[in-house]
């Protein structure tokens, strides 16, 4: 049987346990899973600066057991052609993208798929529950 190969998009800055169950889960819906790792610039367009340049997000992405390969995503409109030349089945995204147009019209390329996110972190509130006293 063809092996079954799984997409997903994000930034992944500070890596936090969101991040892993998430990919756990969408490496479990198939045999290969391809991370496309928001590039720097494409942040900038998105008025986003992550804390990890992209280098520094793809190494610790690689590092993970769930992820077979990242690749890099820099514009919003070539998703279609992600699904097309990496042969994806389904392409898997958290649960606040749920019937987002950047997404739905996929459903024509692959299968798409939404995974409720967990519950209580994200790279937002890391961010915001540092404290610099707690360095100190
Ligand atoms: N994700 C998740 N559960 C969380 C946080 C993120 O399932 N608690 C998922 C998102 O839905 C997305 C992927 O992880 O599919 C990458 O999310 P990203 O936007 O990079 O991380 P966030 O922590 O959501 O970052 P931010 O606070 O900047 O929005």
């Amino acid at each position: 049987m063809a092996i079954k190969r799984v997409l997903t998009y994000g930034t992944f800055d500070l890596l936090h346990y969101g991040h892993i169950r998430l990919l756990q889960r969408a490496a479990a819906l198939g045999d290969y899973l391809i991370v496309a790792l928001s590039t720097d610039e494409f942040n900038a367009l998105k008025g986003k600066t992550s804390f990890y340049p992209y280098e520094v997000r793809k190494e610790m992405l690689e590092a993970i057991r769930y992820v077979d390969l990242v690749i890099p995503e820099d514009s919003w409109e070539q998703k279609a052609e992600d699904v097309r030349e990496y042969h994806v089945d389904t392409v898997v995204m958290g649960g606040d993208w749920a019937g987002s147009d950047r997404f739905e019209f996929l459903r024509d390329e692959c299968e798409l798929v939404y995974l409720d996110r967990t519950e209580g972190i994200s790279t937002t509130q890391v961010k915001k529950g540092l404290r610099i006293e707690d360095a100190k």
